[in-house]
């Protein structure tokens, strides 16, 4: 009998302490260890402010009443609002955005490496998808696929590659929410194609089954 009540507690403490078990995911890119104990970035996320040094102003955002800048080359605006923008975000592991992509332009291949992204149309015609690797060929994808119109609601799973497609005659606006206070963007194409250093020429032709020639083409696009 006392075997079983002990057991009963250890199972019911572990099984109420998961935080116990295993380190916490990551909340930035990268976070490279220093032996510097005055170093201000901690793998959880920022220092805490003293809660009684705390304003209502650090759990406020206004300014997604309009958009962006439009990047020119890709006729989209963005607006993040995670931690950095809004320090009361700090480990409550949530954030949103705001997109402002032009008719007929498109929100490239990109990921959110901690974060699964659910967005809400505002306005406009959106052809949206997410790529799923298909579990038995790593070579292989299955695409998940929709058009958007105002009012609808669509979800990329954490660390699935999407794309935003701007369908429409007119402007479309989209909302984000992340389940991260820093969801992180990773911009697939410009990533490969941008990096710096570059990537080897003979890396990327054999990555994209392309020759050289095609490659620089590709390279001058992006830089
Ligand atoms: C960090 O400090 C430890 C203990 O003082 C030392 O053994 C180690 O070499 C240091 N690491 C670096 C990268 O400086
Ligand atoms: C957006 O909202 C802010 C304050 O909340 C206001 O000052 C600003 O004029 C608004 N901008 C637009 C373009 O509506
Ligand atoms: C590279 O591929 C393009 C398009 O397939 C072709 O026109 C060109 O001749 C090729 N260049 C070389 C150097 O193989």
């Amino acid at each position: 009998m006392w075997l079983f009540i002990t057991s009963l507690v250890i199972t019911s403490f572990i099984c109420n302490s998961p935080a116990y078990a295993y380190d916490n995911n990551p909340l930035q890119d990268i976070c490279v260890a220093v032996n510097n104990s005055h170093a201000s970035v901690f793998v959880n996320g920022k220092i805490c402010k003293d809660p009684k040094l705390a304003t209502p102003n650090d759990f406020y955002f206004s300014s997604l009443n309009f958009s962006r800048d439009v990047y020119p080359k890709y006729g989209i605006a963005v607006t993040i609002v995670g931690v950095k923008e809004m320090p009361g975000l700090n480990t409550l592991g949530i954030s949103t955005s705001r997109a402002d992509i032009e008719p007929q332009s498109l929100f490239p291949f990109h990921m959110h490496p901690r974060a699964t992204e659910l967005i809400t149309v505002l306005e406009g015609t959106l052809y949206v998808g997410f790529l799923v690797p298909d579990p038995v060929n790593f070579f292989k994808s299955r695409l998940f696929s929709k058009i958007l119109n105002p009012g609808d609601v669509f979800v990329f799973p954490i660390g699935l590659i999407h794309f935003l497609y701007n369908v429409g005659h007119k402007k479309a606006v989209v909302f984000g929410s992340y389940n991260s206070q820093n969801p992180g963007l990773i911009t697939i194409p410009s990533s490969i194609f941008a990096s710096e250093p570059p990537i080897m020429d003979d890396i990327l032709a054999k990555s994209f089954q392309l020759n050289k020639t095609e490659i620089a083409q590709l390279r001058n696009k992006f830089s």
